[in-house]
């Protein structure tokens, strides 16, 4: 059943990032563009899903249960992942129903919905929360919110990888640091396991400080046994989760007639703009080349303007 899953190896391509303030700094960046591997199993979250759809393979398990926002890329990837491969897919959704494209995509995809309201949803962290779920669903194994967790950032080890394979091809023999949006950490969580040390890895938080991101990496590190970590997480939410403003839509405008690469405003255009921050206010010197990861999330703006 997942099977078929393990076998598929996307590739992302590692392009040259050309924005008038790297090239006034002497900054190089990459771009991993994970926003390209599939048209629909998009970003950063096939990576994350990858152990967690092994897992479920040896329980014997006919499918996932997770959960997420009405406008969740999580919960998007896992669906048509679902679709695609041939496994069950069971979303429960924070909130009370509304018909986002998102939302909309999840029913065409196969996925069963069941909305939890506020409150519902807030019960997720909890003990318990899952038995009621799983006695309905007993052939269904559950993955956390986004994917995240241990096993999400062991399947984002192989980032690392993906992107070494292609420095040739930008005439690089080495980066000196890697640049990324976190929801969770855990896809940073993951390229720190990768590096053990080697290169550090910079996160750009797209949600407030006190989501506890920093200690949910500390959790996975920890259980990874990881004693040699690198790792800087800069605040870059801009007021709050999903907050916007017309500094970051100008500069996601611009940023995207300048050098053809589609951002959205929750996590890429946040990771960027703040990135522009750092260059400018002198953190790395002139020389610096940088991997940034376009983790994906193109499917969630569809719905966000006339959310917002
Ligand atoms: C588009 C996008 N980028 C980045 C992230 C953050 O990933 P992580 O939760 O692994 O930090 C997410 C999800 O949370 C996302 O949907």
């Amino acid at each position: 059943m997942f099977s078929s899953a393990s076998s598929w190896l996307p590739q992302a391509r590692l392009d040259p990032l050309h924005l008038d303030w790297l090239t006034t700094a002497g900054i190089e960046v990459a771009i991993l563009r994970l926003d390209q591997i599939d048209p629909l199993i998009s970003g950063n979250k096939w990576f994350k899903l990858t152990e967690h759809l092994k897992a479920a393979d040896q329980a014997g398990a006919k499918g996932i249960i997770s959960l997420g926002g009405a406008h969740s890329n999580h919960l998007h990837a896992l669906a048509a992942a679902g679709k695609r491969f041939g496994f069950a897919t069971v979303g429960l959704l924070r909130g009370h129903p509304q018909p986002t494209p998102t939302v909309n995509d999840l029913q065409a995809f196969g996925m069963q919905l069941h909305w939890l309201g506020y409150g519902g949803y807030r019960a997720r962290n909890e003990a318990g929360f899952w038995e009621p779920w799983q006695a309905r669903y007993p052939d269904l194994v559950a993955v956390p919110e986004g994917g995240g967790g241990m096993p999400g950032a062991k399947g984002c080890v192989q980032l690392k990888a993906l992107a070494c394979r292609q420095l040739n091809d930008l005439g690089w023999t080495d980066y000196d640091a890697w640049w990324l949006a976190c929801g969770t950490g855990t896809t940073l969580a993951g390229l720190v396991m990768a590096e053990a040390g080697e290169h550090p890895v910079y996160g750009a938080l797209a949600v407030p400080d006190d989501h506890g991101v920093a200690q949910q990496v500390e959790r996975i590190l920890a259980q990874a046994g990881v004693n040699h970590s690198s790792y800087e997480l800069f605040d870059a939410s801009r007021g709050g989760f999903a907050k916007v403003d017309s500094t970051l839509l100008e500069f996601i405008e611009q940023t995207e007639q300048a050098s053809g690469t589609p951002l959205e405003p929750l996590y890429t255009g946040k990771a960027l703009l703040a990135l522009k921050q750092q260059v400018e206010a002198g953190k790395f010197t002139p020389g610096t080349r940088l991997i940034f990861i376009h983790t994906g999330g193109l499917q969630g703006r569809r719905g966000f303007s006339s959310e917002t």
